[in-house]
């Protein structure tokens, strides 16, 4: 199998996450650009990084680079690419793509010529036209056209990595399962400490803690990708790499992890989730206020995620909250490390403690921190935030 360039797409702020997890699985990171890594490995590869990577979105498999100045170009390089040693000829494609070109005034025009290359060649070739639309469930083509410089990958994930299949019971605000990874990886968390998880929600934050912890590969749950839709997929191969990293499974934890919300409704939820991931045994839940959740001598992290008011008028209401995390953290979480995520400044501001490394993340498209404050044990006083300038 020939080694090509593999882009994983992440949301802007992952990257640095990404790319430890890339080199950790032993790949090489190529490049590192704002909303993707890239490494390089076989199409069999691709299949490991479906399986472990946490914090990426899709796996890209680059099929062909090359320059093209109009939408003829294009139809020209793509009909040149042998998609009938990839595409089965009585499946099914779908055409995604990224395009920033002067003479495309509307994307879907190059994902239309992509498309109709691709099925052009396949009946050429095969006598056969494989049927095409929207829907990511099968084999997935993805174009990215910038200036005059193309690039044709396979995607070998279809539905976003994000989407691991625990996750059955829907609640507001929920954090995408990719970025409550990251937000674990940048609180250090290893399974070795204590996780401690107040307003918890749907559970996110706890259960990719415990996954990450028990060493757990993500893609487990997920019996959908987009390589199982190929000419090359191995089925007993890609058996053999699900069972080869159930070995590696750690079979319990020596930190603890606690997640808590006020809501029963969301712990339900959070139970419900953490079962359907297999984790619900390695997670203590209970529904109290968060300055309640009860907390391990031994210290620990302690990650937040309070809403931070996307509606108009929201903000004031959430004053109070974050006002009462920072007392919290002063008068009850000494030993341990606090995180508040947000996107909320403003509300940040109210937490009213100078925060030692800020983490900068987005979350659906809204910028967002994870604030960490090291929450000094004994008579070390904490660090007040200076008041604004008036
Ligand atoms: C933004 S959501 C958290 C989303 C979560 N990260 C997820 O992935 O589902 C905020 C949560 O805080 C909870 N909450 C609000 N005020 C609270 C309080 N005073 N004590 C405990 N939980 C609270 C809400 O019920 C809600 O579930």
């Amino acid at each position: 199998m020939k080694n090509s360039r593999i882009l994983i797409t992440c949301p802007k702020g992952i990257p640095p996450f990404l790319k430890q997890e890339l080199l950790a699985l032993n790949f090489p990171v190529l490049s590192e650009n704002l909303a993707g890594v890239e490494t390089e490995g076989t199409l069999e590869d691709t299949m490991a990084l479906n399986l472990f990577i946490r914090t990426g979105h899709r796996v890209l498999f680059q099929l062909k680079a090359f320059s093209s100045n109009n939408a003829d170009d294009l139809y020209r390089a793509v009909l040149g690419i042998a998609w009938e040693d990839h595409i089965p000829e009585d499946g099914y494609v779908c055409v995604t793509s990224s395009v920033d070109n002067p003479t495309i005034k509307d994307t879907r025009y190059a994902s239309l010529k992509c498309k109709d290359a691709i099925v052009d060649r396949i009946k050429e070739k095969t006598g056969k036209r494989p049927d095409s639309g929207s829907e990511r469930d099968r084999s997935v083509v993805h174009l990215y056209w910038k200036d005059d410089q193309c690039s044709i990958y396979l995607d070998t994930t279809g539905e976003p990595l994000s989407r691991r299949g625990y996750r059955k019971i829907p609640l507001g605000a929920p954090m995408q399962e990719t970025l409550a990874a990251a937000v674990v990886l940048a609180a250090g968390w290893d399974g070795t400490g204590n996780f401690v998880n107040p307003m918890c929600g749907s559970g996110t934050l706890a259960i990719e803690a415990a996954l990450i912890g028990l060493n757990r590969a993500s893609g487990l749950l997920r019996n959908n990708f987009g390589f199982m839709h190929l000419k090359s997929y191995n089925e007993t191969l890609w058996n053999e790499l699900r069972e080869r990293s159930k070995k590696d499974v750690k079979k319990s934890l020596s930190g603890r992890i606690i997640a808590t919300d006020i809501s029963g409704h969301a712990i339900d939820a959070a139970k419900k989730n953490a079962a359907t991931a297999g984790v619900e045994h390695l997670i203590e839940f209970s529904v109290c206020n968060f300055s309640d959740t009860p907390l391990p001598e031994n210290g620990g992290v302690i990650v937040m995620n309070p809403e931070y008011g996307e509606r108009m008028g929201e903000e004031q209401r959430l004053e109070g909250t974050y006002k009462d995390i920072g007392d919290y953290f002063k008068q009850k979480c000494r030993g341990f490390t606090g995180y508040v995520f947000t996107g909320n400044p403003a509300l940040a501001k109210k937490v009213s403690l100078k925060p030692k490394r800020t983490f900068q993340f987005f979350n659906s498209g809204i910028e967002c921190r994870l604030l960490e404050y090291e929450l000094y044990e004994g008579t070390r006083k904490f660090k007040r935030e200076k008041p604004l300038p008036a």
